[in-house]
């Protein structure tokens, strides 16, 4: 089977995980931990990285910080892998779903701007814009869109949008570690972005997260609260309810070997996706996702639009090429079904029902990819 989207450990990641195992520091403090973060922040850009135990744990932690309360709403899309609107359940805030542009399939910031006009209202408090919504008076707590695939939303049109109406943004930019608008990278325009290195991303630690942020007092909370709120090295003194997701130390060894190798994986994802869209162009009803041209997506998963999904998905896990649907859209899920949802014509659900992932991992050879490229050329013949 040519799997879909796999690890890529090539590099120092037995030796920095030796070395772990070796010295007993393989738990919740350990160098490697400090040198991962150290690695992201320079990589991104972003002022301040605190890791965390997963991308769903940094999102949670991310609403804390931005202090959403059941009270509030939090702004979602309908079109974007589950753990982003878990993140949001566990604060107990309503979700408010909103539906993705046609061609780039990230949130639909002019939708989103329509409705915060029509529906909500903006007041000063304590100097500082608030928005709460006309019709059940809840606090807008925060917009958490998701940069879909690695690629770019309308970020700094939703940044601008953010601060007039001074609602907090937390970018679930878990799949867009490498993607960069105008040399800034994803998860560094709002009060927080979140990282995931999850098995099926472009680096892994097997799991892992990394809230970014460039407020400081936002990083030293961060780090406070995802390591049990402990005020006090000797002490067992806690000052609020904390979270133990810290990421461990052996896991970070892993990230740090990872991002040693970063702009290699990050070049052969660039050369995987630029040889798909070269052979697959104009083959049978096949539609490319549009990526914003000031923008340099990092390329994480090769995904297309084709009114044949479900035969051609058939066919490609037939030839052993592990392929893969979208994610079923929020709105069609049982415990999400109910929730309001901003949307004109649906987009999410037609493009769900069209949409396809072929494999892309950074370790794919290069007959292995020509076999896919056949496979799905015979397919439409
Ligand atoms: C869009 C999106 N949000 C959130 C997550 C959660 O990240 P994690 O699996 O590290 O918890 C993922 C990845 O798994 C994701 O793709």
């Amino acid at each position: 089977m040519i799997p879909l989207s796999v690890p890529n450990i090539n590099g120092n990641e037995w030796q920095y995980v030796k070395d772990c195992l070796d010295t007993g520091w393989v738990s919740s403090a350990g160098a490697y931990v400090n040198k991962f973060e150290e690695a992201i922040q320079n990589y991104t850009g972003a002022k301040y990285a605190i890791a965390c135990m997963n991308g769903t744990a940094g999102l949670q932690v991310s609403l804390n910080l931005a202090r959403v309360s059941s009270n509030d709403i939090v702004i979602a899309p309908n079109l974007t892998f589950v753990a982003t609107l878990n993140s949001i359940s566990y604060s107990g805030a309503e979700i408010v779903l909103i539906d993705v542009c046609e061609d780039s399939w990230q949130i639909e910031v002019d939708l989103l701007q329509k409705w915060l006009e029509n529906n909500t209202t903006t007041r000063l408090v304590d100097d500082k814009p608030v928005t709460f919504e006309k019709l059940t008076g809840k606090k807008i707590g925060a917009i958490m869109p998701v940069y879909v695939l690695g690629g770019f939303l309308d970020v700094y049109k939703l940044v601008e949008i953010c601060s007039s109406y001074g609602i907090p943004l937390i970018e679930d930019s878990t799949e867009a570690l490498g993607s960069f608008k105008k040399g800034k990278h994803a998860g560094t325009f709002g009060l927080t972005g979140v990282l995931s290195f999850n098995g099926n991303k472009i680096i892994s630690t097997g799991g892992g997260g990394m809230i970014l942020t460039n407020d400081k007092q936002i990083a030293v909370r961060a780090k406070h609260i995802t390591t049990t709120a402990k005020t006090d090295p000797i002490n067992y003194f806690h000052d609020e309810v904390g979270y133990n997701y810290r990421l461990v130390n052996v896991l970070a060894a892993i990230g740090v070997a990872q991002m040693e190798n970063f702009e290699s994986i990050l070049k052969r994802k660039k050369e995987i996706d630029a040889l798909y869209r070269k052979e697959l162009d104009g083959i049978g009803d096949i539609i490319f996702q549009q990526n914003d041209p000031n923008s340099d997506p990092n390329c994480w998963l090769f995904t297309f639009r084709t009114k044949k999904m479900r035969a051609l998905l058939n066919h490609l896990n037939n030839n052993k090429i592990q392929s893969r649907p979208f994610w079923t859209p929020m709105n069609n899920l049982p415990m999400y079904k109910n929730l309001r949802y901003i949307n004109d014509n649906n987009i999410s659900n037609k493009i769900f029902k069209d949409c396809i992932s072929i494999p892309s991992s950074s370790n794919l050879i290069i007959s292995d990819q020509h076999k896919v490229i056949s496979e799905i050329k015979n397919f439409y013949k």
